[in-house]
């Protein structure tokens, strides 16, 4: 994927059969912090860690079984009716013709669920790579984009894309358009370190979309628009510092702060320590900072984890450049 813009979505209609009849492949898909502050719905991208991991195994029974997940603490439906996972990879079955095609499914969890950092995204992900890895089509993965945002129509009433694009292509991801499906991959410096906090208190996705505010100010409209594309300017740019003062939201943040503990003290700390940007991941309750070194970045999540547990709210931290790759193969067998 050279050029910035993603081809069109095309579904594709044949796909080769599974070599030898059966195997088995283990795949990767990263975590994503959608919004990237000012970009509600609009702005995401990939990080090295967290992420999540299928196991699919090509079975003699047509249809699709989940026979594990971990990592949920039980909270996921094992039920391929009702999980994000199997019920995308049912849909691409169905579009290219293979619903003869046995799958048995694990999923392993290995980040936090209802967290803010696209973690149902990175299940559906992983398990549409898995399938289109296992059955050898070689089409633009652009074309799985529909059926990983309707995994995320499942887990949150609503198919937006900031979080399964780039999970999908890896990297910064602009969704231009959602009718028709426009996604453009941007560039981004190098070296910008990106510290992640996730508090554990529980903010479901579909609950912080329903609190957003449904009609906004023409002169909040403007000075949201004017650091979008500052922002993007910014990217292109490789100006670290106009990436920063671009990334503010007047629309979402106020409402959404409300939902994560000492929000604005948490912002105060990471700028006091020389971080670029402050804001929530996605719906949050996950917030990250963009730094410009990875030492910055670790003595942030630091003190803000220090921070979190004088409030007895525990933690997990993560430090992570912009994730270039996207899903990976682990294993295949
Ligand atoms: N853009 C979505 C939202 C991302 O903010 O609701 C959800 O993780």
């Amino acid at each position: 994927m050279e050029d910035n813009k993603i081809q069109e979505v095309q579904i594709p209609m044949q796909v080769a059969p599974p070599s030898g009849g059966g195997g088995g492949i283990h795949v990767f898909a990263p975590a994503t912090v959608a919004n990237v502050v000012c970009g509600f719905d609009v702005l995401g991208f990939a990080v090295n860690e967290p992420g999540d991991e299928v196991i699919m195994r090509l079975t003699d029974k047509p249809g699709i079984t989940i026979s594990k997940i971990t990592g949920d603490d039980g909270r996921l439906p094992l039920d391929p009716a009702k999980n994000t996972v199997s019920v995308s990879v049912q849909h691409y079955l169905e579009s290219v013709g293979r619903t003869d095609v046995g799958l048995d499914i694990e999923l392993h969890k290995k980040m936090p669920i209802g967290s803010g950092l696209g973690s149902s995204s990175a299940s559906t992900v992983a398990g549409l790579f898995a399938i289109k890895t296992l059955l050898g089509d070689e089409s633009d993965p652009i074309n799985l984009l529909p059926f990983a945002m309707k995994g995320e129509e499942m887990a949150c009433g609503q198919g937006h894309a900031d979080n399964v694009a780039p999970a999908l292509f890896g990297g910064f991801v602009l969704i231009r358009s959602y009718e028709p499906l426009d996604v453009v991959r941007l560039p981004h410096p190098k070296d910008l370190y990106c510290a992640i906090v996730f508090p554990d208190v529980d903010v479901p996705t579909r609950e912080a979309r329903q609190i957003i505010r449904k009609n906004i100010q023409m002169k909040d409209a403007v000075t949201q628009w004017g650091n979008i594309a500052g922002l993007v300017s910014g990217l292109f740019m490789q100006d670290i510092d106009l990436i920063g003062r671009s990334m503010k939201d007047v629309l979402v943040e106020p409402v959404r702060s409300m939902l994560i503990p000492d929000f604005y003290k948490m912002r105060e700390i990471a700028m006091g320590m020389g971080a670029v940007s402050f804001g929530i991941s996605g719906s949050g309750p996950s917030v990250f900072a963009f730094t410009k070194d990875e030492e910055t970045a670790t003595l942030i999540t630091q003190k803000l984890q220090q921070h979190l547990t004088g409030l007895k709210i525990g933690s997990n931290t993560y430090v992570s450049t912009i994730n270039d790759a996207g899903p990976k193969v682990i294993a295949r067998f």
